[in-house]
Order: structure tokens, then sequence, then C-alpha cells
């Protein structure tokens, strides 16, 4: 484990980094992952060589962009198990790829009987669409709230998802709890209530295997970023009889058959969902992404990131004065810790942490509906990748016990 991780990090050049005098101590995976050398390589090496716009000239340049173009859609197919490449579209993050669902399945399948519910976890990306959808065709929203152990509520799933549920809106992982949600149990129930079911993967994409049939959600997405890809490229995996019904979200070049003056026909899936030039470097380093995690292989990341999350549990929880939100049992919930401590503000708690070199976010991580059910304006939350080591999480640590001193409260 030891020298496969040093191996590992060795492929992270931004690690290596000095920040404040200290050794960087990257804690932010949640916000964003760092990017391996072979991601790197895989963007300048398509800059040097294959730069050109896909899917349009019938140039060599051109023919080779479609080419790549394609192939790092059919990683992304095989890396989700998705039937086949048309149900991949890629857009530039999950905010646009959940949008486009609200915009075109909300917009033309969801009524004003309806009830759409989310879960009061989920970030703002999947969250104020829905809000925007259920205004715009006066829809009810309503939310599922959770256990005292943040979990999913069963009582809450039972009573809220219904005959009277158009769609429920939930992520994989919650990006504050680290709560893992039962998707494919709730997929089951609410598909017998009739509702179609939107999975934000963001959080659980980079950390776990997911396979899209076994889940059955109608639609999943995720962020290349945060998947140790480049910013600038998403996801947006949806079956293919949901996409096919679906009208187009924006439009423009390369996502029409033919244009008349007064009409349009719109192209074959995916291509009636990417309109004008893709972001190719953005897939080119997504594939390239995707293999790099595939050769770290899911063993060792889920080891890794297990024993990551209990010594930080272990440890952060002997730290007087620190609460942590989460459920803190191991199978359920991924590397993300969310805490805050007695009397500091969780922003201060980060900006002491960053004078020591060592990165946290503080703040409501785009989830204010959750923050307010806490009962808490803001957390810090350190988020872990299989990069990270205890020697790191023992700078936190010794970090934030010495929080509340300096903050001037004796101990
Ligand atoms: C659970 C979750 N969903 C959606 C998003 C939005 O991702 P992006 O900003 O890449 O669109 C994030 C980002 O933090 C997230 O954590």
């Amino acid at each position: 484990m030891k020298a496969k991780l040093k191996l590992v990090r060795d492929q992270f050049p931004i690690l290596k980094q000095r920040v404040n005098g200290r050794k960087l101590v990257y804690l932010d995976n949640a916000a964003t992952t760092q990017t391996p050398r072979a991601v790197l390589d895989a963007v300048r090496e398509y800059k040097e060589f294959f730069n050109a716009n896909p899917r349009r000239g019938a140039h060599y340049l051109g023919g080779q962009a479609t080419i790549l173009l394609e192939r790092a859609r059919r990683k992304v197919q095989h890396f989700l198990n998705a039937p086949s490449p048309e149900e991949i579209i890629f857009t530039r993050n999950a905010t646009e790829a959940l949008n486009l669902i609200a915009y075109s399945f909300g917009l033309s399948k969801i009524e004003a009987k309806d009830e759409i519910v989310l879960c009061i976890s989920e970030h703002h990306s999947n969250l104020v669409p829905w809000q925007r959808i259920a205004r715009l065709k006066g829809a009810a929203l309503r939310y599922l709230y959770l256990n005292d152990d943040y979990t999913l509520n069963w009582e809450e799933v039972k009573n809220k998802i219904t005959a009277r549920t158009a769609l429920v809106g939930i992520a994989h992982m919650s990006n504050v709890l680290g709560t893992i949600y039962p998707i494919k149990e709730l997929v089951g129930f609410a598909h017998k209530q009739g509702a179609a079911v939107v999975v934000d993967g963001v959080q659980s994409v980079p950390h776990q295997p997911v396979d899209v049939q076994d889940l059955n959600a109608d639609f999943f997405v995720f962020s290349g970023h945060k998947v140790f890809g480049p910013m600038g490229i998403g996801v947006l995996y949806g079956k293919r009889r949901f996409l096919e019904a679906m009208p187009p979200f924006l439009m423009g070049g390369e996502m029409v058959e033919y244009v008349q003056e007064q009409e349009a026909a719109f192209s074959e899936l995916p291509y009636k969902f990417e309109a004008g030039t893709p972001n190719l470097e953005g897939a080119v380093g997504l594939e390239a992404a995707l293999n790099f995690v595939e050769e770290v292989g899911w063993d060792f990341v889920q080891k890794q990131e297990r024993q990551l999350l209990a010594y930080a549990l272990e440890t952060l929880q002997k730290i007087p004065y620190l609460s942590v939100y989460g459920p803190k049992c191991l199978k359920q919930q991924g590397p993300v810790l969310s805490f805050t401590i007695k009397d500091c503000h969780p922003h201060d708690v980060a900006t002491i942490a960053d004078a020591e070199g060592i990165a946290l976010r503080s703040g409501h991580h785009c989830a204010q509906p959750l923050m307010n059910y806490l009962g808490v304006p803001a957390t810090s939350r350190a988020s872990f990748s299989f990069y990270n080591t205890k020697e790191e999480i023992r700078r936190l640590a010794a970090s934030l016990s010495k929080v509340r001193k300096w903050l001037g409260y004796g101990s």
C-alpha cells in the first residue's frame, strides 16, 4: 500500500508544492481533484498534434478530432456501464447536465398536478433548476428529510414519493455529509410510483465504481474535474427512451440535420444535445482521467480512502468542541468530513489551516437548504482522495487543535 501510494502521489505534480512555507496538504477534493501527469500529457498531445473542430472538417485533423471525441464518449460509456455511447452526452459540467434535464425533460413532462421530490442535502445544482421548473409549471417541490445519523429516512421516502411524484432528484453521495444514499433501492421504489429519477453522481464517481444499469437511474450526471479530469467537461447519461423523447436544450450548430428559414430538424442522439463546438480537450482529458483511475484500481482507491476516513473520524473527534456532520459509518459515508468547532466561524478555521498550507473548504458548500436543516450557517469540510496520507490528517488535526486557542477561547 505504502509503495503504491508513493507511486500514485508522484503522478500529481501540484502536490509537491509548498504553501505558506509548508508542504501543501490538499483536502478540498470534493471541490475539485488534482490532475495527474497522464491527463496533462493527453491534453497537451491533443493540442500539439490533433487540434481541430470535430464532426466538421473533411481534412485529416478534423477526422482525428472526431475519432478522439467518439473514443472519449465510449470510454465514459464503459466507465458507467451505460448500454450505448448515444446515451452519453458531453456538457460543460454537472450543473449544465442537470439544467439540460430540467429544461428539456422537466419543462416538457412535468405538469401543475405533479410533485418534484428532492433530498434535503442536494447541491444547489440539483435543486435550483427544479425550483425554477416547479415555479414555471406550477408543480410542488417536496423534500426528503434525513434520519438523525444523516442517512436516508425510508418513512420520508414512503410518505413523499407517491403517485403524484413526477421526478425524484438525489445525489449518489452528499458533498457535505458524505452520506452514500441507497440509490438502487430508492430508484426501485420511485419507479413503482411512476417517478423518473435523476442521480447526481458528482461525488460518487471519483470514489466507487458506478454501474448505471444496475442503479437503473433514468439520468446520471458527473463533472470531469471532480474525477481528476479537466474543468469544463461534464457528462449526462440518460436512458435512450427518455433522451429520444426529450426536446433539445441548446440550439445552434452541430445539433441539426437541416435548417430552413422557418424550421429545423434535429440530429440523432447524442448530437441533438451537443450544440456548438465541444470541449474536445476536456473530453480527451476526461478519457485519460478515467483510464488513470482504472489503472490505479478501485481496490486501492477504496481501501486507501476508507482508511483515511476512518483515521480522520477517529482523530478529529478527539478534538474538544469539534462536531462532525455525517453518518460516521464507513459503509454509508464517502471520504468527505464536515465539521464545526464550537464558537469558531468555519472561515476562521479554514484560514488558520491555510496558514499552515492545509486546503480545506468552508462555507455552505452550495447546499444552503441543508445548512438551514442542520441549523448551522456553514461548516468546514475536509475531503480526501486516494493520494492523501495519514500524515496529512495528523497535520490537519494538529492545526484544528489550535484553532480555539488562536481565536482567544483558552482551550
Ligand atoms: C454533489 C454535487 N453536485 C453538483 C455539483 C456541481 O458540479 P459542477 O460545479 O462541476 O457543475 C457539485 C460541486 O461541488 C457537487 O458536489
